[in-house]
């Protein structure tokens, strides 16, 4: 699919099974939004006009899909759908053993227990949430070395997802093995969807080899990783995406995967690896907490679903639809002087809300005044990636983040064009009043994955 010489964005698909969406008014939502103490996470999802909050397990399944389902075979162990899962997987990843969990955070939480000690430090280009929260609950240690272009958000570099390979070389030279894990996260979510340049992760992966560290790949967008390095890289331009995806995935020592993104499934995730010794350990861990190896947490139905579903997400010409939709939408934020994080990434946008509304102070959560804007303005869901989501409580303080971000993920063949236009519409609505936006504090606080349950009141 070729998108250069037209304005349309012809899905390469047809909507075969519809789901209605149901229109509130302001008045209606100024509601919902205080009855849910002004959270998004608080509403519920028919009081939402597009939702945008996460692309994990919000993909629209397709006609084999459905039909793969139906093939679902539910034995409690050697099941035929375990199979076909286990082939699919293995013909993507190159690695020998697949262990299914019902979706990624298990999946991170298996491998962070049975590779590193309590006390042990993992670093990483950035940790997602749930794996920083898997990690700091097993008594581990996080850093997070994004390369240095991935600080400053107008910057065009291509390959923002990269590792700074100077700190990290130096890191790894200094700790060794009090290293106990270093993964790259492919594409980098919390850091804008960037992807990662496989000449990058080879060096992470060489390194870690030399110093007999553990290398994880986070591979939940690697399909989407591999279709911009297809796109940014010349060296890989005649490589298809599976051939890159490989390539990618080979690097790693074990591989942890959730299904609900490039899986393009509703639930699910998976662990591989070509190393027995851990297989082994893991599968014992997966007994007790997940299920047996042939099913892990999953029904035989989903198993099918993900097994199609990876192979779906390999279609280069579904990819150049889904990348063109959110350079699109990155094109009409732009010509509104919305700041974003640039260049767009695989499966989201993400705009800089700090420097949006730089009248309100990142104490004030700028990110979530952002969000609250958008569901009251035009019943759009997003999601805060700032202050509010990763802020550390320190003296009883919640410290700024290093940056405060709102992502506008898009779930895989949901939404068309003329929606992409509507989120454009409502947004130049924000823009023409932002300066009588306000600044939100917390009213309450959990103290583990804040932005889940926190609720929020005006400053
Ligand atoms: N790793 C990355 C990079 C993720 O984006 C996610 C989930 C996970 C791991 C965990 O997978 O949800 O299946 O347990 N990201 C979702 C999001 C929640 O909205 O970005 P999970």
């Amino acid at each position: 699919m070729n998108y250069d010489n037209y304005k349309t964005i012809i899905e390469p698909f047809r909507i075969k099974v519809i789901e209605p969406i149901k229109a509130t008014s302001k008045a209606q939502r100024e509601k919902i939004i205080q009855n849910a103490h002004n959270n998004l996470f608080l509403v519920k999802s028919d009081d939402v006009m597009i939702d945008l909050l996460t692309d994990s397990g919000t993909n629209a399944m397709s006609a084999e899909q459905w039909a793969a389902i139906m093939r679902g075979d539910e034995s409690y162990a050697g099941s035929p759908s375990f199979f076909r899962f286990e082939k699919s997987i293995q013909s993507i990843t190159g690695h020998k053993i697949v262990i299914p969990t019902h979706q990624g955070r298990a999946a991170e939480r298996i491998i962070i227990q049975s590779l590193t000690k309590p006390g042990q430090l993992i670093i990483a280009n950035t940790l997602f949430d749930t794996t920083r929260a898997n990690a700091e609950n097993w008594g581990c240690e996080v850093l997070d070395l994004p390369c240095e272009e991935a600080k400053d958000t107008s910057s065009s570099y291509l390959f923002k997802g990269n590792m700074n390979l100077a700190v990290f070389e130096s890191k790894i030279k200094e700790l060794g093995n009090k290293i106990g894990l270093v993964v790259m996260t492919l594409t980098n979510n919390s850091g804008g969807g960037q992807p990662a340049d496989p000449e990058n992760v080879g060096a992470v992966a060489r390194l870690c080899k030399a110093y007999n560290v553990p290398f994880m790949i986070d591979g939940c967008r690697f399909a989407e990783n591999a279709f911009l390095v297809k796109k940014r890289n010349t060296l890989y331009k005649d490589k298809t995406v599976l051939e890159i995806s490989k390539k990618l995935f080979e690097l790693a020592d074990v591989i942890s995967l959730s299904a609900k993104k490039d899986g393009v499934a509703n639930i699910g995730g998976f662990i591989c690896t070509n190393n027995e010794k851990w297989g082994n350990q893991m599968k014992n861990n997966l007994i007790l907490t997940e299920g047996f190896p042939t099913y892990g947490g999953l029904a035989g139905r989903d198993l099918d679903a993900i097994a199609v579903g990876l192979q779906e997400a390999l279609d280069e010409d579904y990819l150049a639809y889904r990348t063109r939709c959110i350079e699109y939408m990155c094109e009409g934020l732009r010509k509104l002087g919305v700041p974003l994080v640039e260049p767009p990434g695989g499966h989201a946008i993400y705009v800089d809300a700090r420097k949006f509304l730089s009248h309100i102070p990142p104490s004030q959560l700028p990110g979530q005044a952002l969000v609250l804007s958008l569901f009251i303005e035009g019943g759009i869901r997003s999601c805060e990636i700032g202050t509010a989501m990763f802020g550390k409580k320190i003296n009883g303080e919640v410290k700024e983040h290093s940056f405060d971000l709102v992502r506008l993920a898009i779930p895989r063949r949901v939404y068309t064009q003329s929606h992409f236009d509507y989120v454009i519409e409502v947004f130049s609505r924000v823009v023409e009043k932002k300066k009588e936006l306000r600044g939100i504090k917390f009213g309450y606080r959990p103290e583990v994955l804040p932005h889940f349950g926190s609720h929020f009141v005006w400053a």
